[in-house]
């Protein structure tokens, strides 16, 4: 099989995404960490924000807080989920939500209870991806968004995109799993990676140009992009 950028159908359409990136800018201008060198910037953190949006989950798990950036924006994207927030190493934070619950145990080595249908997994913790797939299945955790998404050669965990693009029998496996699988798309596409190699199978960037002075904050922060994506399982 090629490496899929997509299996089934995203929860968005690339109109409603060019209408958002103006607003979404407004509220990236307002994050609590200026700089989060390390953590999410402008490309992902406007991808997290409109898929929670669309997920619309009642309890969202955050996996690899950080500075709490992405803790912030989750609590921005859908204010009513309740979250629950994990790093192994929590002495980082900038930002600490008076709402979320923090935890340092991994998410493999936790029970959830309160997960149903609509809740959603946040991994932001550099752990193998394909080994959180079956975490998940286990406790009935079924909407997945992977913030690092490598391409083969990068990174320092074992990616959805990297099984993919193995091929063969694992590979059909692999995609046997989702019902949704969606890489989200970068704003705009810089002339080369952040390796300064050349891209793997990407969905088309959003934008060639910035259309507005608000939109330039996606060109300047444009080599962050590592493939986000969504996958539900089936
Ligand atoms: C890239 S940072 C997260 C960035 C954050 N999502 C943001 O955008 O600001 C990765 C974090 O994962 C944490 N981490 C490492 N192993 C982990 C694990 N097994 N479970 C949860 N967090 C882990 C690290 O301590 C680090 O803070």
């Amino acid at each position: 099989m090629q490496t899929p950028t997509a299996i089934g159908t995203p929860p968005w359409t690339r109109d409603d995404l060019l209408a958002e990136l103006d607003a979404f800018a407004a509220l990236y201008a307002r994050r609590p960490v200026r700089d989060n060198q390390g953590g999410m910037k402008a490309p992902h953190m406007f991808a997290t924000w409109c898929m929670v949006r669309r997920l619309a989950p009642d309890l969202i798990i955050e996996s690899g807080v950080w500075r709490g950036q992405g803790t912030w924006l989750l609590e921005q994207a859908c204010p009513g989920a309740r979250l629950v927030c994990i790093d192994v190493n929590l002495r980082n934070r900038a930002y600490i939500s008076p709402r979320a619950t923090y935890s340092d145990q991994d998410f493999a080595t936790q029970h959830w209870p309160q997960a149903t249908a609509r809740s959603l997994v946040f991994f932001d913790d550099h752990q193998d991806a394909v080994a959180r797939l079956d975490q998940c299945r286990r406790a009935g955790l079924r909407h997945l968004i992977f913030e690092d998404n490598y391409p083969p050669g990068q990174g320092d965990c074992r990616s959805l995109k990297q099984a993919f693009a193995q091929g063969g029998a694992a590979a059909e496996a692999l995609a046997g799993q989702f019902d949704i699988y969606a890489e989200f798309p970068p704003v705009f596409q810089t002339a080369a990676t952040r390796w300064n190699t050349p891209w793997p199978p990407t969905p088309a960037p959003l934008l060639t140009t910035p259309g507005t002075p608000a939109q330039q904050v996606f060109l300047d922060e444009a080599q962050s992009y590592t493939w986000i994506c969504y996958a539900r399982l089936r």
